[in-house]
């Protein structure tokens, strides 16, 4: 089989291998890959960041979709052939997980091979069946940006209002689970087609970041003074004063990005007088997988995507994930 490997920490260490088919051992299946999605992670992983400058070669890819070929000894309750996704944090199979466990059992991370492959191990207790209306490459993208908006969403509902900052896969996803919610949602991007192209998916209202540095005014004045009951923050250091003067008293941001760099500072009297929750998010449990599994089968939810490529365009779709324009998903297509 075939799977893109990252060798050695730098994007030129990456190259598309010919593989030894793994073996599922208790507890595992073997999944026949359908399709992946790339993140920055991916590319940042190839790169050495996330505790990966110390490893061997590692299979990249956080999220994907397969169909099981073969169960280990000790597997109950699923079939060959069904169409699944593998849990993105392999250990996050309990209401909590320990960080150590994050570190060691993601999939495509340091520890543990990914979604890059043609075929790939998966624990049988992570798997989450897909929804039967979506497409391969859109199923792909539901463990780790799927996961990660849905649980950046969390709490919200009618009558609420959300701040969706940014166009790509993560903010796209929370758009749409927002307004499943009830929720009224303000997009920002810094490019106005893409702009018009989230009102068309639902956004209620729409600025671009660029031209209006100072945004929270805008959010203040899109909800009469109060300010929004969640802010969805995917710049830290770039985004997070803007954010929290965005929301109203008692408001959440839900960080699940660095743009800029690793530390963020706060104002504490900002934070403390207005009673803010500042949530750090990094994709979620089986159980939430599950919930957001549920919820799409049933309201007929379609994540965006970018483009679909071939499996041979990989490493290159991965080195390219820093500039690329993207609305929305970039797949990765395994079979024909
Ligand atoms: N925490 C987690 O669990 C988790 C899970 C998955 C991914 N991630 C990480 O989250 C990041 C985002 O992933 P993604 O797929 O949503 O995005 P992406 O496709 O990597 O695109 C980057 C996004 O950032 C937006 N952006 C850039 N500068 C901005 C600014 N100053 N203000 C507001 N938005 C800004 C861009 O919006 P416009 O182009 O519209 O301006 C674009 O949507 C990636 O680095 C990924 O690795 C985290």
């Amino acid at each position: 089989m075939r799977a893109l490997v990252s060798h050695a920490p730098g994007l030129d260490g990456l190259s598309l291998d010919e593989r030894e088919t793994p073996r599922p051992g208790p507890g595992q299946v073997l999944l026949r890959m359908r399709a992946a999605a790339v993140t920055l992670r991916d590319c940042k992983m190839a790169a050495g960041a996330y505790g990966a400058e110390d490893r061997g070669p590692l299979v990249l890819g956080g999220e994907g979709v397969g169909e099981i070929v073969e169960c280990g000894r000790d597997v109950a309750g699923w079939r060959i052939g069904q169409r699944v996704n593998p849990l993105f944090v392999q250990g996050w199979t309990g209401e909590r997980v320990h960080v150590d466990e994050v570190a060691t059992t993601t999939l495509g991370g340091p520890r543990l091979d990914g979604t890059f492959a043609q075929f790939m191990l998966a624990s049988a207790a992570s798997l989450v069946e897909v929804p039967a209306h979506l497409g391969d490459a859109e199923a792909a993208t539901l463990p780790f940006a799927g996961l990660t908006a849905w649980c950046a969403v969390q709490g919200v509902g009618p009558g609420d209002t959300v701040v969706v900052q940014g166009t790509g896969g993560i903010p796209l996803f929370a758009l749409q689970f927002a307004r499943l919610a009830g929720a009224r949602v303000i997009v920002s991007s810094k490019s106005d087609e893409k702009l018009e192209r989230a009102r068309a998916l639902g956004a209620d209202h729409t600025f671009n970041y660029q031209a209006q540095p100072d945004w929270h005014r805008t959010v203040l004045e899109l909800t009469e003074g109060r300010g929004a009951d969640r802010v969805l923050d995917p710049g830290g250091s770039v985004t997070i004063a803007q954010s929290l003067r965005a929301l109203r008293p008692g408001g959440t941001a839900s960080v699940f990005n660095a743009l800029g760099s690793a530390e963020i500072e706060v104002s504490l009297p900002w934070l403390l007088g207005h009673n803010l929750r500042v949530r750090g998010v990094n994709a979620g449990s089986l159980a939430a997988h599950r919930a957001m599994a549920a919820a799409i089968g049933e309201s007929g939810l379609r994540p965006v995507l970018e483009c679909v490529l071939p499996f041979e365009a990989a490493a290159d779709a991965v080195a390219a994930a820093p500039r690329r324009e993207q609305f929305g998903k970039v797949c990765l297509q395994m079979t024909a």
